[in-house]
């Protein structure tokens, strides 16, 4: 199926590695000039130059989303090149800390990395796409902003943040062309969460090899329907389809992709 998106031009905010960095490469594969965005130069050159290898189109944008000074200068390198058609607001971090340990502090990092990276990005990118009559706008949320788990707090809430923010924006871009959307994946295995998941695995007994241990986390941490964590090709997936023009009558919705760990109908 031809995605229409050839000619097009995305920043995929965070897309050194991990859920950004195959968003990036199937972007770049459907014929999208993509800015690939993070604060590490070398690691940000690495999955351009892998772009280029494949034949695709990219550029590089680097700067810290959580200060205005770097939001500003990620803006101005994306828009080098030409208006940005597709922002995808992907950017974050996450720990393992729990109620006691993220102190107010930890709170206000992570709402400036997670939610406000993405406020300031849409700040800067979208009066453009109004002028165009045509963007996207496509937020990664995920499964823990509607069922939070006890660990993680500020992230948890962070989530939520960003999946509310979304839905407002789509109201606010009411009959301008562009739309906005979030993608809602469950645990997707990138090498942050394999990382995670091996340093905690001993405390959980999940056992010794990967098999053991993702299928520990399955059982005790996201249970869900397909029986395994997700892979970053799949939430990509999702995002080029949002991206695309078959999703110009898609505005403030969400798409889950997780397996079934989410267990409501709406
Ligand atoms: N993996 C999952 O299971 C999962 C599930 C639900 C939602 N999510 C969300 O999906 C997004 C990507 O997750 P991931 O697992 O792929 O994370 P990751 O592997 O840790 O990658 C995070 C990316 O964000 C960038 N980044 C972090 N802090 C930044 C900052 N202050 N300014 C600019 N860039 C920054 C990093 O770039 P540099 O370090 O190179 O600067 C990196 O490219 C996150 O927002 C996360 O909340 C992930």
């Amino acid at each position: 199926m031809d995605l229409k998106l050839n000619g097009k031009r995305a920043l995929v905010t965070g897309s050194t590695t991990g859920l950004g960095e195959a968003i990036a490469k199937l972007l770049a594969a459907e014929g999208v000039t993509v800015i690939v965005h993070g604060r590490d130069a070398k690691r940000a050159n690495a999955v351009a130059e892998a772009i280029a290898i494949a034949g695709g189109r990219a550029q590089i944008a680097l700067g810290d989303l959580a200060t205005d000074e770097g939001a500003d200068a990620v803006a101005a390198q994306a828009q080098e090149g030409g208006a940005i058609d597709i922002l995808v607001n992907n950017a974050g971090y996450y720990h393992h800390l729990n109620w006691t340990t993220a102190l107010p502090d930890k709170w206000i990092d992570t709402y400036q990395v997670n939610v406000l990276s993405a406020v300031r990005m849409i700040q800067r990118l979208v009066p453009s796409m109004r002028e165009l009559g045509w963007g996207r706008v496509i937020q990664i949320g995920g499964g823990l902003a509607g069922q939070p788990i006890p660990m993680q707090p500020d992230y948890n809430a962070s989530l939520a943040a960003r999946h509310n923010l979304a839905v407002s924006l789509a109201r606010d871009l009411k009959d301008s062309g562009v739309t906005s959307n979030i993608v809602a994946p469950g645990a997707i295995l990138v090498p942050a969460v394999k990382e995670l998941l091996e340093k905690i695995a001993p405390q959980h007994g999940w056992g010794e090899t990967w098999e053991e241990i993702e299928s520990g986390c399955v059982r005790d941490m996201v249970p869900n329907d397909v029986g395994r964590l997700g892979r970053p090709e799949e939430i990509a997936a999702a995002v080029a389809y949002l991206a695309s023009p078959h999703a110009d009558y898609v505005s403030g919705a969400t798409i889950r992709v997780d397996g079934g760990t989410i267990r409501s109908a709406f």
